[in-house]
Formats: structure tokens, sequence, C-alpha cells
């Protein structure tokens, strides 16, 4: 079979353990004892927002589950068995929903066009521009406009986990769980903290509060 890119990544793979093994003899048989992140990270499928190269962490700081335009959509069971795995389980400190300015999914929400099976996923952020629509209708640039969606989706996203029993339910078991939305920018490497950290005392909407018992 001739040399291609598929093998080389594989050829990567050798270099990479090697070069860990040098620096680290024992960093494999560490790192695979457990792990203990910190972080929860819901980010875009896109391959240019990856969580640790950005953030500068290392394998093991971040449990990271991805989707196209970070969505938490509150009946998607992948999602949700990463959420609760990572708040009931891993007692993760901190729960990053984390978009990015360019995101397709986003400007796919943005269109009339029919994608087909993408439609379905990004009908939540069409929700999204409805509700502010005032806000962006008033944007003429449709760059900045769709730069708007983009934080408003994040922000959206972020009350969406705030309305979920796992993320309620730690808040009243005294976790000290904290949610946040970020927005990282393709054109420049900076995350921007969109400043709607929410924790255990965030009020939600009342008809979105759970009569939630603290767990013994
Ligand atoms: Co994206």
């Amino acid at each position: 079979m001739k040399n291609t890119y598929y093998h080389q990544l594989l050829e990567n793979n050798k270099n990479w353990v090697k070069k860990k093994i040098e620096s680290n003899p024992t960093y494999f048989e560490e790192l695979s004892k457990g792990q203990k992140p910190p972080v929860l990270w819901i980010g875009c499928a896109d391959s240019r927002v990856p969580a640790n190269q950005i953030t500068g962490t290392l394998p093991g700081e971040i449990f990271v589950h991805r989707n196209i335009a970070n969505m938490v959509v509150h009946t998607d069971m992948n999602m949700l068995s990463v959420l609760d795995y990572a708040v009931n389980h891993l007692k993760v400190k901190h729960v990053i929903v984390c978009g990015h300015y360019g995101c397709g999914g986003v400007q796919a929400a943005m269109q009339n066009k029919s994608l087909g099976l993408i439609n379905k996923w990004v009908r939540n952020i069409k929700e999204v521009y409805k509700e502010n629509q005032t806000e962006l209708n008033k944007i003429t640039s449709e760059e900045k406009r769709f730069d708007r969606l983009v934080e408003l989706n994040v922000m959206a996203q972020v009350y969406d986990l705030a309305k979920t029993s796992i993320i309620q339910q730690s808040w009243v078991d005294n976790s000290g769980l904290e949610i946040h939305g970020w927005v990282y920018g393709l054109e420049n490497g900076i995350i921007k903290d969109l400043k709607v950290s929410m924790d255990s005392t965030a009020h939600l909407d009342a008809i979105f509060t759970l009569n939630l018992e603290k767990s013994t």
C-alpha cells in the first residue's frame, strides 16, 4: 500500500509516544490510572477549535463533548450522558460552552437554504435568532450579525444547561459547579468570555426551576 496521509497519522502517533516517554518515562502509566478533569467542555466539532490546544491544557484536564455548533439539546442522550458523567462522577467544577466566530452551523441556521439533516440540528439556533431578532435585525453588517448570533447562541446554550436537572441538582447539593460561555476567534486565537457565568446563586425563570431535594 502506498504511503498516504492516513498512514502518516499512525507514524505521527509512534513519534508522539516516543517523545512523551523520552520526557517522562511513566507518562502513560500515570495517565492510565484515572482521570480527574476539573472542566467539561461543550464545543463545536469544527476541526480548528481543539479544546486542549487553545487553553494550554494537557490530556487529563478537560472532559470533552463536541457537536455541530456546540449545542445543548435537552433531548440529546449523548450530551446528557456526558454531562451526567462529568458532573456526578468526575465532579467537574466548570462546564464551559465554547462557540466560535465563523461557525458553519450557526451560518447554516441564518440561511433559508434547505440543508437536509443539518436543518433539524440547527433548528434551535433559528429559535435563538427569533428570540433576539429585534437586536439582530438592527445590525446592518451581515458579518457582525453572524458574530452576534454566535454569541447569543452560546448564551442560550449556557441557559439551557442551567435548565437541566443535572446542573440544578448539582447546585442544590452545593457542589460549587460553575457554568460559562465563551467564544473563540478563528482569526486571532483569542477566547472571549461572554460573562454569562452562572452558579448556584443563579436565578432562572420560575418555570424552569425544578423542586429538587438535596441528595444524601
Ligand atoms: Co462551528
